[in-house]
């Protein structure tokens, strides 16, 4: 929740208290270098115990509530038949409105599933934007991704509320290019987390909708951050802000064929699911649930995060928990914008983004800026983000690089889990290196897998520049 202090500024407020901790080390500069150094420069590579602040990703590390947990321990533990689905399958009814609910065990199986049923080769799947296992499983069916955002959406200095949009009239114009028969369905990321968890409105997916049904094109919603995008919804679009979330996420859904999400994100357990009210569609993913998941009751999922998954759905109908990630967001990049540092704007959803670009622009997108400036980052703090950037794009067929729209440093915010004083700490550093940009250089591939190679590829820094930054962090702040 947003309060206002006695100076005027406004501060998000944690409305929780913490019960259990874990314990974090800030390991010394000396370490955290070997540990990049043996790493390959991927912050992915790092272990826990060598990580100070952990923001990587907020996909199954945000906080569970106590009723999460509790649910977890009077699970039903059945093969087949299990109670927990049957609760999941009614607090996706109440919270979603859909009738046929199927859990898989994360957000990437939906996605290969929604391929193996939906799509054929040679066919195009429009969408607001691409999310890396989106992209990589509709590809390895044969379609080709069409990303038709509207044009501010790549301005990383923008006042635009709504930079996660689908462009209309581009739709309209794959539609006129490509066929309806070749459209197997148009998909909406909610938010669009490689343009920096950017929203789209309600009106906007209504426009879609409309296009969509003239045509009889089905409308896929990757919800993964659906009650972040309800947040922004009830909170930048006009004539929402009386509304709750629950209003807002049924209204959105009135406008959805075909639903899934990573329950790493939106329910905080580490599971996924697909829901429909066309039975019809729910009878294609049922055939290929049990080969590729598991029994319908559990979907490839523990029975424990089932049961939590059921909980957790039904927690994202409170505003202070659907904003509490989108607050700290806020915060976070407001506090990084007074102290000079490039950011993504508006914040978005799920983490705050630093622009590569703009934040290191003598490193050509050759040498892969946002890797850089993740490593950057790591080494000056112990702080881990992500490279969302080139790294994170596939070469072409003809094994040319991709260069991506955005070279991001995405700086997660997983809900429940950091405090103000530890997001202080991680703008003073990056302000820091900031300051010191110049001591950052670029990377280079020295093993490179053929497929979402950001995961596990090993990188190097050109011209040793880790360790020479390693020189200037000691000089400022000791050993730590
Ligand atoms: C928008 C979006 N879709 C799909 C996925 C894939 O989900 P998972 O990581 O659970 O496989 C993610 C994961 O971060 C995501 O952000």
């Amino acid at each position: 929740m947003l309060v206002r202090l006695a100076n005027g500024r406004e501060i998000p407020v944690e409305m929780h208290k913490t019960r259990i901790v874990q314990k974090i080390y800030l390991k010394s500069f000396a370490e955290r270098l070997k540990a990049m150094e043996e790493g390959g420069y991927n912050t992915f590579s790092l272990r826990t115990r060598d990580i100070f602040l952990d923001m990587l990703t907020d996909s199954g590390v945000n906080a569970m509530s106590d009723n999460q947990l509790a649910a977890m321990i009077t699970a039903d533990d059945a093969y087949a038949g299990g109670e927990g689905y049957y609760r999941l399958k009614d607090a996706v009814k109440d919270v979603l409105g859909f009738d046929w609910v199927l859990p898989v065990h994360q957000g990437r199986a939906a996605e290969h599933l929604l391929a193996k049923v939906l799509i054929k080769p040679g066919t195009v799947i429009p969408m607001n934007y691409h999310f890396t296992t989106t992209k990589v499983h509709f590809e390895l069916a044969g379609a080709t991704v069409l990303e038709i955002y509207i044009d501010e959406a790549i301005n990383t200095q923008s006042k635009h509320p709504f930079k996660g949009s689908l462009d209309p009239q581009k739709f309209r114009d794959v539609i006129k290019k490509y066929g309806r028969e070749k459209i197997p369905f148009v998909r909406m990321e909610a938010t669009a987390n490689l343009l920096g968890g950017q929203p789209f409105s309600l009106d906007n997916l209504r426009e879609i909708r409309k296009i969509a049904n003239e045509h009889g094109i089905p409308l896929v919603f990757d919800g993964s951050l659906i009650q972040e995008a309800a947040y922004f919804i009830k909170t930048r679009e006009k004539g929402y802000d009386k509304k709750s979330i629950g209003d807002i996420i049924k209204e959105m859904m009135a406008e959805v064929d075909i639903y899934y999400m990573s329950a790493r994100k939106t329910a905080s357990v580490r599971g996924g699911l697909i829901a429909v009210n066309d039975k019809k569609y729910y009878d294609q993913f049922l055939v290929w649930l049990p080969v590729y998941e598991g029994f319908l009751t559990y979907g490839g999922m523990s029975v424990k995060e089932v049961e939590a998954m059921a909980v957790g759905l039904r927690e994202i109908l409170d505003v202070e928990v659907a904003g509490s990630s989108a607050e700290f967001v806020k915060y976070f990049a407001e506090r990084l914008i007074e102290s000079g540092v490039p950011v993504v704007t508006p914040p978005g959803g799920l983490a705050a983004h630093l622009d590569a670009k703009r934040f290191l622009p003598h490193i050509p997108q050759s040498q892969y800026p946002a890797g850089a400036l993740a490593a950057g980052v790591y080494l000056a703090s112990g702080i881990r983000c992500m490279e969302r950037g080139t790294i994170s794009m596939e070469r072409d067929a003809k094994g040319n690089e991709v260069f991506a729209d955005l070279e991001l440093a995405r700086l997660a915010v997983p809900r429940r889990v950091y405090s103000m004083s530890q997001i202080e700490f991680a703008v003073d550093r990056i302000a820091w290196l900031y300051k010191n940009r110049d001591l950052v250089g670029g990377l280079k591939f020295v093993e490179e897998p053929p497929v979402l190679r950001f995961f596990f590829g090993k990188l190097a820094a050109l011209d040793n520049w880790g360790a020479k930054l390693g020189e200037a962090v000691k000089k400022n702040f000791g050993e730590r």
